[in-house]
């Protein structure tokens, strides 16, 4: 009997498969397809800071009267927030898998007080999507980390559910903000968020959007960041995301060290039934290579328990082309 449980950041998972935050997870009846195709987890679409300010900013903008804003600031906030916690409540209501909440946030305090309503809503987790790219010259150290470090010790303060950070691969140092995160109290990180991808249109000098789902190209910079977080900091839990579209891509990751994936854009593209493919491959893939359960392969192949770890740096990127003609 092959075992595909897994532990995530506390949770236990009937498999691996965690269908990702996005508009694929906005939708109560919707996630009951994701639970019956088989997903293990499903992220629901991110609460964005950004959505209820500027929600709040147009209605003030149709005010005349300056006392009326702080009013219609706080209508606006508690309106997204409680269609949110409607999601949460009645997505709760259909699944049987648990259910991880996502705030998107980019600033320390505006979050402390959602995070208490979401854990009373039933979210089983939380996923903190944090955006911040440093771009600023003066910086002379790398503020982000200070930044996460804020968010999670305030989140964790205040909840008691488990806390999962989803970063982004803009980061100077991934391994020590990770690291940086488990000491402050995160049960997992997600590697990595997607961000929107920018491209300029010639023709009308424009920016654009560039493609807005992953490719399997993307997958690379998963796996080794997977690998080498896994190798280097054993105790936190991994769930790979960009770039994961199909059983293969999911078996390496579970080899590199995650202990769970997340799938998006294969989603968007192959529908929920993507998932039971996915699975049936997986259980069969171990049932040829004599695999019973998960944890006989997890991490197999990180940078800990390779011969040659730097296999996954970046030097070997270049060695490989300084060697063809
Ligand atoms: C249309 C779309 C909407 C998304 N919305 C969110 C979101 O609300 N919150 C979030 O954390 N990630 C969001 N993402 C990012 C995905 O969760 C995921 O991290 C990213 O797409 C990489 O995974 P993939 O390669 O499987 O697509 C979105 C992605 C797409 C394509």
């Amino acid at each position: 009997m092959i075992d595909i449980r897994t532990q995530y950041a506390g949770l236990t998972l009937r498999n691996p498969i965690i269908v990702g935050s996005s508009g694929l997870t906005n939708n109560p009846e919707r996630n009951k397809e994701y639970e019956k195709a088989g997903a293990g987890a499903i992220v629901l679409k991110s609460l964005f800071e950004e959505q209820i300010e500027i929600q709040s900013d147009s209605l003030m903008q149709e005010s005349d009267y300056p006392e009326a804003v702080d009013y219609i600031h706080g209508y606006a906030k508690a309106n997204q927030v409680n269609s949110y916690l409607e999601l949460i409540k009645n997505t709760k209501a259909v699944c049987n898998i648990p259910i991880i909440a996502s705030i998107n946030c980019y600033r320390t305090d505006a979050w402390v007080d959602f995070a208490r309503q979401i854990e009373l809503a039933g979210a089983d987790a939380l996923e903190l999507n944090v955006f911040f790219l440093n771009t600023d010259l003066s910086h002379e150290y790398d503020p982000t980390f200070a930044l996460y470090v804020n968010i999670i010790r305030k989140v964790k303060e205040t909840i008691s559910i488990p806390v999962i950070m989803k970063i982004g691969k803009a980061c100077s140092n991934v391994p020590a903000l990770v690291h940086t995160l488990k000491i402050n109290g995160a049960d997992g990180v997600v590697l990595f968020n997607r961000f929107y991808q920018p491209d300029i249109d010639i023709n009308t000098m424009q920016i654009v959007s560039g493609n807005v789902f992953s490719s399997h190209s993307d997958l690379s910079d998963t796996l080794r960041w997977t690998a080498i977080v896994s190798g280097k900091i054993p105790d936190i839990s991994i769930a790979s995301s960009t770039g994961v579209h199909d059983w293969e891509d999911v078996v390496k990751c579970l080899l590199a060290g995650a202990s769970a994936v997340q799938m998006c854009s294969s989603i968007y593209t192959h529908g929920a039934e993507i998932i039971s493919q996915v699975l049936t491959c997986i259980e069969e893939w171990m049932h040829q290579t004599c695999y019973e359960s998960l944890s006989q392969f997890h991490g197999k192949l990180n940078y800990a328990r390779i011969k040659n770890p730097s296999i996954y740096e970046r030097s070997q990127f270049m060695k490989y082309f300084s060697n063809r003609d």
